[in-house]
């Protein structure tokens, strides 16, 4: 493993030893255990979008590992005007030991890859989002014991958090469905590409139009918002477009019993969900935001020791 780009790029083996390292970091940090592993190292962290958790937490991430973590905004760096990707990543590489980037285009961290010679890991584009995948594993993980066998509903927006979410569950063999309204469902490359990981996995994919077929016996209910960063100005046409996808408690009553409802957030309340069932006692959406630190954490031990 030499960058995080996509989950579709890692083995199951890898991505299992990310998330069972990001556990023993948990549990180190929990007691006051001190991991210094990459003391002297510095990640960049380039946004051209707005975050708080991936910010918050790769800054704290690398703070706790003992290195040091660098925000660099598109808007006061040169990239904003225009400074190419080539030169960014060429000169970036003689002072950085990492770089995480969140932009809009997939092609422009593929060629920060292509071009630097540190380990890139990818904070969101608007095709894929890997890093909050990682934590969401580690979150199922935790609260049922186990992901193979497991059955994940998302509901909504065929987005870049369940792109990541397909790739993520065929690789570890969990089953995913997701439920998306026409015209708004998966980039077809992508579930053409988690099918083939499911083929390894026995996972089992399934993209349906159908809301209650999509959450019908689901051990993990997932949404996200409806409209994404940079899709501002679609937001009263989706908002129309997604009604009969809201995750409320008449729709998650369809999902198992004990089932968990996750959100990546920024959570949107009385649009993809109702506040009764984020606020819910099914809910674990702060643990999964925690665990962005964790996962992320153990992504960077591994890459930039
Ligand atoms: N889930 C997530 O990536 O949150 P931020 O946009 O706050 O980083
Ligand atoms: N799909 C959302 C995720 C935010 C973390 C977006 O891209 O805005």
């Amino acid at each position: 493993m030499k960058h995080l780009i996509s989950l579709h790029d890692l083995t199951q083996d890898e991505i299992l030893e990310i998330l069972t390292l990001a556990l023993k970091l948990k549990k180190e940090q929990k007691e006051g255990v001190l991991h210094p592993v990459l003391r002297g190292k510095t990640l960049g962290m380039i946004f051209t979008k707005s975050s708080t958790r991936t910010r918050v937490s790769f800054e704290v991430g690398m703070s706790q590992l003992g290195g040091q973590a660098l925000f660099l905004s598109a808007n006061d760096i040169q990239l904003g005007r225009g400074e190419t990707i080539y030169d960014t990543a060429k000169v970036l590489s003689r002072y950085l030991d990492g770089i995480m980037i969140r932009t809009f285009d997939h092609n422009d961290v593929l060629d920060l890859a292509k071009y630097g010679s540190i380990p890139i890991i990818n904070g969101l584009t608007d095709l894929l989002h890997p890093c909050q995948v990682l934590a969401d594993l580690q979150t199922v993980w935790e609260h049922k014991g186990k992901l193979q066998g497991l059955k994940m509903a998302f509901l909504g927006d065929g987005n870049n958090v369940a792109h990541s979410l397909l790739y993520g569950c065929a690789k570890v063999g969990m089953d995913i469905t997701i439920g998306s309204p026409k015209g708004y469902t998966c980039n077809e490359e992508i579930v053409a590409g988690a099918k083939e990981d499911a083929k390894e996995s026995g996972a089992v994919i399934t993209i349906t139009e159908d809301p209650v077929e999509a959450i019908k016996d689901a051990d993990v209910v997932y949404t996200d918002t409806w409209c994404s960063m940079g899709q501002e100005k679609e937001k009263a046409e989706r908002v129309k477009i997604f009604g009969a996808y809201q995750v409320n408690s008449r729709l998650f009553a369809h999902a198992k019993e004990d089932a968990i409802f996750m959100h990546c957030l920024p959570a949107y309340r009385g649009f993809e969900m109702t506040e009764d069932i984020i606020d819910g006692a099914h809910s674990v959406v702060f643990d999964e935001a925690e665990n962005r630190l964790h996962a992320q954490k153990a992504v960077m031990a591994l890459l930039m020791k």
